[in-house]
């Protein structure tokens, strides 16, 4: 391993030029304006496949956008045969104004690197391919068999992820996948993720009048779309942050006194959290910790609401009609179909007679846990110790990657969340960027992990 970690530490700026290339490409998957960027995005991660080395490279096209994979299968039977898995497709931008530097124009300032995708997942995905790439320059080989799958539609739902890996269970077959699309818990702090939030994403529409009225003519005689929606919500929670809708706890698997006193014991600075959200009071799930709030417990919240008259001034006006995103962010054991029909039926039975509502559900996904004591956590735990020189702590995240719970059910396959982003690095908003170092310390730390791996008897 020595060679390789020389490799890795003398070509360092070689990888940070490099990684550019795949950031300066607009891989929105939301956008159609941008489908032509992320078929481009597909074909940069093809040709980087093929050049480091491995084998068996495809695009294949989903009535979406396409789904890369390639494969280095010759350490041998007795080797393990790890699938790594990561999204190249981006968030939109907007709000544009609000970012420094132009988003798909890379720029380092200090310790970082800004762009969108620099942490969620283009870096992170990077990471993994350098590291092949080192050990394929030193050994001509890999140490363990690498299948590589990268997908374009992760940030929309993964739509057409589920059904190529059931047509696909051969092709996929594993030991363990491996997934960088997670955070560190801090800086300096290696971490393993063992459990995601699932999600279901909800839109709720009320109608009022059949058309906008004069609001002296026509108010206080018939109801206000928007006020009605405001009452509908404001019954979904109540003041202490438990959600209302009838049955939504049900399923939870609520976290276990063990579990609780590992959440006690992470380096946690509440202070400096509520500082670095200028906020000065945080609000939650009474009876739980903010850090249990924001990973171990389900959530709802209101993504975007609109309707009625929104221009400067005033405009007297009863809108017609009246619309709010709402999202629930789920805890293993929820499934999305039933929440949202419990959250469909709830909304139905506290709607006032006086407008009509729709509920549709946009997208969902399951959330999961995964085992913390397989020989592939293990393996990862004396890599991070290798790449950052200290030993990993294990954790929750709030953040949903449906696809781990479709590995886990399809491919019967351990997952392994080793993530190298940061909690503050603007993943989904203006100015995201990745921390350099634990760029080159990821790099260094799956390097190692390969190596780790392919000492497990299987
Ligand atoms: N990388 C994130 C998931 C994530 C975020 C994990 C934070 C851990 C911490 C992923 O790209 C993502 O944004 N997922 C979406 C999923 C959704 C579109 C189904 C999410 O969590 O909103
Ligand atoms: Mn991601
Ligand atoms: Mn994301």
């Amino acid at each position: 391993m020595e060679k390789i970690e020389k490799h890795i530490n003398d070509n360092r700026n070689n990888f940070i030029e490099e990684l550019k290339k795949f950031l300066e490409i607009p891989s929105i998957s939301t956008n159609p304006e941008n489908k032509g960027d992320v078929k481009k995005c597909a074909e940069y991660v093809k040709d980087e496949l093929k050049n480091i080395g491995l084998e068996n490279v495809k695009v294949y096209e989903t009535p979406g956008h396409p789904i890369v994979y390639g494969e280095w299968l010759k350490a041998g039977k007795d080797k393990p045969t790890v699938l790594v898995y990561g999204h190249y497709d981006v968030q939109p931008v907007d709000p544009i104004e609000l970012w420094t530097d132009p988003p798909f124009q890379p720029t380092i300032k200090g310790e970082n690197i800004y762009a969108r995708g620099s942490a969620d997942d283009k870096g992170q995905v990077f990471i993994h391919m350098k590291s092949i790439q080192s050990h394929m320059l030193i050994n001509k080989s890999l140490p363990i068999n690498i299948k590589f799958l990268i997908e374009g539609e992760e940030e929309i739902g993964s739509v057409n992820l589920d059904k190529f890996i059931d047509d696909n269970k051969e092709l996929l077959k594993c030991d363990y996948v491996v997934v960088s699309d997670t955070a560190m818990f801090d800086h300096d702090v290696p971490s393993i993720c063992y459990g995601l939030r699932g999600l279901a994403y909800m839109q709720v529409e009320v109608t009022g009048p059949n058309r906008d009225l004069h609001s002296g003519s026509f108010g206080g005689a018939v109801n206000n779309p928007i006020n009605a929606l405001a009452h509908i919500i404001s019954k979904l929670k109540d003041d202490k942050g438990k959600i209302l809708i009838d049955g939504f706890y049900d399923d939870v698997l609520n976290l276990t006194k063990k579990e609780r006193e590992e959440y006690a014991r992470l380096p946690f600075d509440e202070k400096k959290y509520m500082k670095g959200l200028e906020t000065d009071e945080l609000f939650g799930e009474e009876g739980y910790t903010t850090l249990e709030r924001a990973s171990g417990r389900p959530t709802l919240d209101c993504n975007g609401i609109w309707g009625g008259f929104q221009g400067d001034g005033a405009k007297t006006v009863l809108p017609s009609k009246a619309f709010a995103k709402i999202s629930m962010r789920l805890v293993p054991n929820q499934e999305p179909e039933k929440i949202e029909k419990l959250f469909t039926e709830y909304v139905k039975k506290i709607s006032p007679k006086s407008v009509k509502v729709e509920v549709k559900s946009l997208h969902g996904g399951k959330g999961a846990i995964t085992p913390i004591d397989s020989p592939g956590v293990n393996a990862a735990v004396e890599a991070l110790k290798k790449g950052f020189g200290k030993s990993p702590v294990f954790v929750r995240e709030g953040g949903s990657i449906p696809v781990v719970n479709t590995f886990q059910t399809l491919l019967k396959s351990p997952t392994i969340l080793l993530g190298f982003g940061l909690p503050d690095e603007n993943a989904h908003s203006p100015d995201e960027h990745l921390n350099l170092n634990n760029f080159h310390r990821g790099i260094l730390s799956i390097a190692h992990y390969f190596n780790e791996l392919s000492k497990i008897k299987l």
